[in-house]
């Protein structure tokens, strides 16, 4: 018998080579290499092969009325996959074990199923009695909601051709194996073949499915990086150990916006969504405490309004410590150089710590003037006004450029009864007939200093 021929596989992106490798050339990882048999026997995805029936139309012909979105009614979920779900799409879902991802996805089906629709809940890492004993937690009455604890991907698909469901939600995608792919379930070669083998399946009968993914130590979900390219929107679960809120984040849509995002709270019986985040982050804010700032963020469509928290204290290490938590660090790094260049801040020898408060992440530019801001306060143990708003771009050059959208966070900050802005001039100048809250522009560094405090 001939010997089956056998390559070597890096198990984080895919990249193949014919010999073990303990560095991989493509993603950097080490010791990521695993044998995989080349030989691949017919494939369930060969059988089940789109098949091109359909002739090449012009463009203007093509019937584009919406088909009708499916909203299961949990309104910060709907929003994030861009008003609902669109049939026949495929959604990947990825997020660290434990922050609520089966437990979102069984509360949002519940909440189809009530409408009559099929659903069916795939589970490949818990039995339907841990299932059951989880929707009896959650308060979930759900005829219509089937669930199956299976593995083997010929026989899931076997299941759903029988039952035709409406929904379907695989969880996870690591845990599916087929038989005939040789290597391990959760290899690369296994979850692209079986995510390829739904996602054909999905596209095939218009079946709308959710893909849960395991997610690697550094974040990004776990298997081909393929995977995010074949599937039409990827949202990621999000959420601090230790704080009960999650944040769901689109960061590919098809079907809409990404970078939308929605808050929901851990509960006792599960997840609740949080309609007004910009409230219950500002809840525990301390008021007359040096170090803190309120800005406004935008995530996706929405405004938010965060207390950014900043510590500055001597430091008594050689290279002074600068942690950030929720910000990106390299951004604080560059602010405190400003600081320190153009407004003459003594930061060489103190240790810094940015965070934000309520485990939530911003990475927008506008929060910088609020980062800023609470360096400065904490650093010079000044006490910002608690009813001011900080929103604004820093420049190398100590200047304050203008930023998107400033209206709506202009309002956002009226709504909580937020007294002022201090904001880029650019902006303040296109928007003079606000006059609640108070604007403040500023167009530099200097210029803020003065209003500041
Ligand atoms: P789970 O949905 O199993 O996470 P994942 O599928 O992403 O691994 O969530 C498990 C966690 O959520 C667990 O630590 C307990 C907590 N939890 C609650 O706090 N309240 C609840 O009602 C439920 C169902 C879970
Ligand atoms: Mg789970």
């Amino acid at each position: 018998m001939a010997k089956p021929k056998t390559f070597y596989a890096c198990q984080s992106c895919g990249y193949r080579a014919p010999k073990w490798l303990g560095k991989c050339p493509d993603c950097n990882e080490w010791n990521t290499f695993a044998e995989e048999r080349l030989e691949r026997a017919t494939s369930v995805r060969g059988e089940l092969s789109l098949g091109t029936k359909e002739d090449p139309a012009p463009i203007h012909e093509i019937n584009t009325a919406e088909e009708g979105r499916l909203q299961c009614g949990i309104g910060e979920f709907d929003r994030v996959l861009g008003g609902g779900l669109v049939p026949g799409s495929v959604i990947l879902i990825g997020g660290d074990p434990g922050i609520g991802k089966s437990t979102l996805l069984l509360q949002a089906f519940a909440a189809i199923s009530q409408k009559g629709l099929t659903c069916l809940y795939v589970s490949g890492e818990e039995s339907p009695r841990q299932i059951k004993m989880r929707a009896e937690r959650l308060g979930i009455v759900a005829p219509n909601l089937l669930v199956l604890s299976e593995t083997s991907l010929e026989r899931i698909i076997e299941h759903v051709k029988h039952i035709q469901p409406g929904l379907l939600v695989i969880d996870s995608i690591q845990t599916i194996f087929s038989p005939t792919i040789p290597s391990a379930p959760g290899s690369i070669a296994q979850v692209r073949e079986s995510s390829g083998s739904i996602i054909v399946l999905a596209k095939k009968t218009g079946l709308t499915t959710f893909l849960i993914g395991h997610v690697t130590k550094d974040g990004a979900i776990a298997g081909p990086r393929l995977l995010e390219h074949m599937v039409d929107t990827v949202l990621y679960f999000e959420g601090e150990r230790g704080h009960s809120f999650r944040v769901l984040r689109a960061v590919k849509n098809r079907f809409g916006s990404t970078n939308e995002i929605g808050v929901f709270e851990m509960k006792e019986a599960g997840l609740k969504e949080v309609s007004n985040p910009s409230e219950i982050f500002l809840m525990e804010r301390p008021l007359q405490v040096p170090g803190s700032a309120v800005v406004c963020s935008i995530e996706g469509t929405r405004p938010i309004l965060i207390e950014l928290q900043a510590l500055v204290s001597r430091s008594f290490l050689a290279v002074p410590r600068r942690t950030t938590i929720g910000v990106d660090h390299n951004r604080v790094a560059l602010l405190v150089a400003v600081l320190e260049k153009k407004m003459g801040a003594k930061l060489f020898d103190q240790d810094i710590f940015v965070n934000v408060a309520g485990g939530v992440h911003v990475d927008e530019p506008a929060v910088d003037l609020g980062i800023v801001a609470a360096i400065a306060s904490s650093s010079r143990e000044n006490v910002l006004d608690p009813k001011t708003v900080f929103f604004g771009e820093v420049g190398l050059a100590g200047e304050i450029r203008g930023i998107s959208q400033a209206e709506s966070r202009i309002k956002e900050a009226g709504k909580l009864g937020f007294e002022r802005c201090i904001l880029p001039a650019s902006n303040s100048a296109q928007l003079e007939h606000i006059k609640n809250p108070k604007l403040t522009g500023v167009s530099s560094l200097n210029d803020c200093w003065k209003v500041m405090f």
